[in-house]
């Protein structure tokens, strides 16, 4: 039998601070009807003052354990690109939180593809026998980095956190990780960047707080219009590649679990693959785009909603900043999951 990535518990939190269209339109020239047309969200959670990354990425990493029944655990890595600060990781001070002590802990940046990378990665440290159990947890509070004054991006960010516990098992088993499909375009790295507040800018300039370097480089910038392209080509050639290593079919897919940056763009993909839209799920409405917390969030209303039934037979995919982008399959385990609503 062939060993594979078992996921056997899911959890996520969304900050209670919700922002609607109406509450942005306020004091940005926009309106509910542009941002949801364009991009199919109603609203976001937003972190508020005293509230970081590390804290989303700790409650939805306790209910992630509590879903899998509290398991011993061998390893915590966190996705993020939205971290409480350059140095050190969050994941150690997660794990220390989640009363897990000197378990192996580090971080992953991949932008809206760290959740696939990261389970790649963590597959990967179970293959190696590093960890027999990892808690593997998406979590971003981006909205921090987006300019709230620039209207091209600050609707469309949200913040929040979800988690996954896998665990070694067999490939055969109901929520046994499919083949990975891995890419990323370095030579596009512009079209979605933070330009400042790494060593380029940083030490080049002198640091922060100097006039050299303009206030906007702290912030993010994004190319909407070639973004979008990309996004469509990479998930749906990404998908294709992932479902052809699984030997799928496009019918075989009960869920398309894409990420979630533009409605827009998911129709897209669904229609080059030949998926019927009732298959796509989508949350981005309620939550907005919450980077490497994207799918999990998804999965965990689906699973909570009752929608994914064990069973279902699941495709994952994602793009982002990089540009980087990933996809696999999964059949859906039986999982006990908490709401966020
Ligand atoms: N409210 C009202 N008008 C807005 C606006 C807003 N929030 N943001 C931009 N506009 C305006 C623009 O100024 C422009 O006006 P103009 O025609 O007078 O110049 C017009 O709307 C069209 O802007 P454009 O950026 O071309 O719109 P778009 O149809 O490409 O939609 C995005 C913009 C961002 C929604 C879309 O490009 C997108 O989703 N791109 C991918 C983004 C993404 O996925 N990012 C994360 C990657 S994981």
């Amino acid at each position: 039998m062939a060993m594979a990535a078992v996921l056997m518990g899911l959890g996520g939190y969304l900050p209670p601070n919700v922002v609607s269209n109406e509450d942005l339109s306020a004091t940005l020239d926009t309106s509910d009807e542009w941002i949801s047309s364009r991009t199919g969200i109603r609203q976001r959670h937003r972190v508020t003052d005293g509230l970081s990354t590390r804290d989303l990425a700790i409650e939805a990493g306790a209910r992630a354990l509590k879903s899998a029944g509290h398991p011993a655990v061998g390893a915590v890595v966190v996705a993020t690109t939205s971290p409480d600060r350059l140095c050190p990781a969050v994941a150690p001070e997660v794990a220390d939180r989640l009363g897990l002590g000197t378990v192996a802990a580090f971080d992953l940046t991949s932008a809206c593809s760290g959740f696939v990378y990261g389970l790649a990665t963590a597959a990967g440290l179970i293959a190696t026998g590093a960890a027999d159990t990892v808690l593997f947890i998406g979590a971003e509070a981006f909205t921090t980095l987006v300019n709230p004054a620039d209207r091209a991006t600050a609707p469309i960010f949200g913040d929040g956190a979800g988690a996954v516990v896998l665990r070694r098992g067999d490939a055969a088993e109901p929520g046994a990780l499919g083949p990975f499909d891995l890419g990323s375009d370095g030579a596009r790295a512009d079209l979605l960047a933070i330009p400042a507040g790494g060593s380029r800018q940083r030490s080049a300039d002198g640091g922060p707080g100097q006039d050299t370097v303009a206030t906007e480089d702290w912030y993010l910038r994004m190319l909407g219009r070639p973004l979008y392209t990309q996004a469509v080509e990479r998930m749906t050639g990404s998908a294709t590649a992932a479902l052809g290593k699984a030997g799928w079919g496009v019918g075989d897919v009960d869920w398309f679990v894409g990420h979630q940056a533009n409605v827009r763009i998911l129709r897209a993909v669904a229609e080059e693959l030949g998926l019927p839209e009732e298959r796509m799920a989508v949350n981005i409405d309620r939550v907005g785009n919450t980077l490497a917390a994207s799918i999990p969030l998804l999965l965990n209303d689906l699973a909570a909603d009752g929608t994914l039934r064990p069973g279902a037979r699941v495709l994952v995919s994602a793009f982002g900043a990089g540009l980087s982008w990933g996809s696999t399959v999964l059949e859906w385990p039986d999982l006990s999951v908490e709401s966020l609503r």
